[in-house]
């Protein structure tokens, strides 16, 4: 090679390796990047809007009861293991289980937030006053153990507990407790997720993108396959896709109940009367998220009476003539609209 060429190819190798310096330096200050500053209040507008549905559905809002009141008996103690199990799920029951590997590595705690006490943060107030009760999903009278069974299949991508297993009675005998001062039959304000109002568009993924890469990223990966720190058998981020989530046979995986979960609660810190997202804006990432991959599930067996799938269940046959992408994605007015008539 001649002198002069020889220096081009070593100065473009400088740069090259400029380049790659710079690429990792970036990788590596997002990877270690603390977590955003907790979410600031919404515009006016969508701060106005939630006020209204909060007041429209709610006098006064359910709290969970005090927990240094659980007793010190056999009965508490099984109390304070259930809290124990949906906290740390992972440790107990995920691929690396002290007792068995039967469940993804997803803790409880992750979608169920501060162990089922936060209210709209899919908490377990409504559980004990409801159950057991008749759900369409299965067509079945469905007991508490039966429900938990549900989430470990599903939300947790797993096989189920025995019923009669000290875990299993663990769960139940917690999540009675977090519902204990709920008078039978009530639904309490608090309970589960708040409602959205409906968009009158389809959600929009590639708008969903957008909020996702400037509100979820940081914490959830680029790809929303979640993240640990070290060998941790427990995520700090939790996957939100991929093989590690939820399936689609999950409840977070109706677009409605995505979107109602991540306004009150996400970015972490939010709060139902404290949010960060506006509806549009919780939408539209539901959709981003609910496109990427994740595992399958035989659902063959749900929705024995098909006129009851809820009006976001996003695999038919259906009993109407709506499209599964609508179901999927919306708009939902005029499904939901038809489902009211009939
Ligand atoms: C990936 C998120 C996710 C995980 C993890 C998860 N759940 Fe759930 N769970 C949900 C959603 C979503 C619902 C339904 C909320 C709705 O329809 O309003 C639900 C509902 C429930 C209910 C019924 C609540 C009610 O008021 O009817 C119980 C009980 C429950 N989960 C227990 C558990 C237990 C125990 C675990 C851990 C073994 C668990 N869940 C893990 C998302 C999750
Ligand atoms: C500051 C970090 C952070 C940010 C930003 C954040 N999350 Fe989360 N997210 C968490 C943590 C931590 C949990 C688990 C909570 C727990 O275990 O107590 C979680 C749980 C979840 C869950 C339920 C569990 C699962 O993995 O499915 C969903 C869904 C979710 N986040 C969606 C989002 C979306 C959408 C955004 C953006 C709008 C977002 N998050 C932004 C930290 C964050």
């Amino acid at each position: 090679m001649r002198e002069d060429s020889l220096l081009k190819f070593i100065s473009y190798l400088n740069c090259f390796a400029l380049v790659c310096v710079l690429f990792i330096a970036g990788a590596a200050t997002s990877l270690f990047l603390p977590p955003p500053d907790p979410p600031q209040p919404n515009t006016a507008k969508s701060t106005a809007i939630l006020k209204e549905q909060v007041d429209q559905t709610s006098i006064s809002i359910w709290q969970p009861p005090d927990s240094t009141k659980i007793e010190n008996t056999p009965e508490g103690d099984l109390i304070r293991y259930g809290r124990e199990l949906v906290a740390h799920t992972a440790l107990y029951l995920g691929p690396k289980g002290k007792l068995m590997a039967i469940s993804n590595g997803m803790n409880c705690q992750n979608c169920h937030l501060k162990a089922g006490k936060k209210p709209f943060g899919n908490s377990y107030a409504a559980v004990a006053a409801t159950y057991p009760k008749k759900r369409a999903r299965s067509g079945q009278i469905e007991s508490v153990e039966r429900r938990v069974n549900d989430c470990i299949e599903r939300s947790l991508n797993g096989r189920r507990l025995d019923e009669n297993s000290t875990e299993m009675r663990a769960f139940v005998a917690y999540i009675k407790w977090v519902g204990s001062e709920v008078p039978k039959g009530v639904y309490p304000n608090g309970a589960g997720l708040l409602e959205l109002p409906l968009l009158n568009r389809p959600a929009d993924a590639a708008k969903g993108m957008k909020v996702f890469e400037v509100h979820c990223m940081s914490c959830h990966g680029l790809g929303g396959e979640g993240f640990r720190e070290g060998n941790s058998p427990e995520w700090k981020y939790p996957p939100l896709s991929h093989d590690n989530s939820f399936n689609v046979g999950a409840g977070l995986f109706r677009l409605s109940r995505f979107a109602a979960y991540v306004k009150s609660n996400m970015p972490y810190g939010a709060s139902y009367d404290n949010p960060t997202l506006t509806d549009e804006e919780a939408w539209d990432v539901a959709a981003y998220i609910n496109s990427l991959p994740r595992p399958g599930k035989d659902l063959s067996q749900d929705w024995p009476d098909i006129s009851t799938k809820p009006f976001d269940h996003p695999f038919g046959p259906y009993a109407d003539t709506f499209s599964e992408q609508q179901h999927k994605f919306g708009p939902f007015g005029p499904i939901k609209d038809l489902q009211k008539k009939n």
